[in-house]
């Protein structure tokens, strides 16, 4: 799927329709790949896709790496950012958020291709050259080649 937004809030849009379409597929819990450079929205995506759950506030965890959010869902949003290999994830208890229950959302999943669980979803933000502030959103399901 592909969508085209135009500001924050259409951004939103999209992570909080992922959310409901999820939800209503009875999926509870799932892997989230956002990619995407500095700045283009991932977080945006992210606060939208937690609203649909009830949770208000998203804000990037780059200090901190995890934030644990629990509305109608649990949401664990990771910032890979700062994330270089195998040892800094085991560090931080990748491997338990993994097998929890709940959504993980990992910002610059780009970071950790080789740790990203069979079945994700990725979410590709990308800018376009039409306009500052235009986005293509592409959101595929199931590992890529
Ligand atoms: N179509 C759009 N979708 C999302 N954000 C947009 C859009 N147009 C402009 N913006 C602006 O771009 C910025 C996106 O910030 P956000 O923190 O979501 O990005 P990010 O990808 O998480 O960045 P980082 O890599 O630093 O974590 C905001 O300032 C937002 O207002
Ligand atoms: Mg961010």
């Amino acid at each position: 799927m592909i969508y085209y937004t135009d500001c924050d809030l259409e951004t939103e849009r999209v992570g909080a329709a992922l959310a409901d379409m999820l939800e209503r597929d009875g999926v509870r819990r799932g892997f989230i790949a956002m990619r995407g450079e500095m700045g283009v929205g991932k977080t945006a995506f992210t606060r939208g896709f937690a609203s649909h759950f009830g949770i208000k506030g998203v804000k990037s965890p780059t200090y901190t790496v995890v934030n644990e959010y629990s509305g109608r869902a649990r949401i664990y949003h990771f910032d890979m950012y700062r994330i270089t290999d195998g040892d800094d994830l085991y560090s931080i208890g990748y491997d338990d958020y993994v097998d929890s229950e709940g959504y993980i959302i990992a910002e610059w999943s780009e970071n950790i291709e080789d740790f990203i669980p069979e079945g994700a979803i990725y979410v590709t933000i990308s800018r376009m050259p039409e306009g500052d502030t235009k986005r293509k959103i592409e959101i595929e399901y199931g590992r890529r080649a």
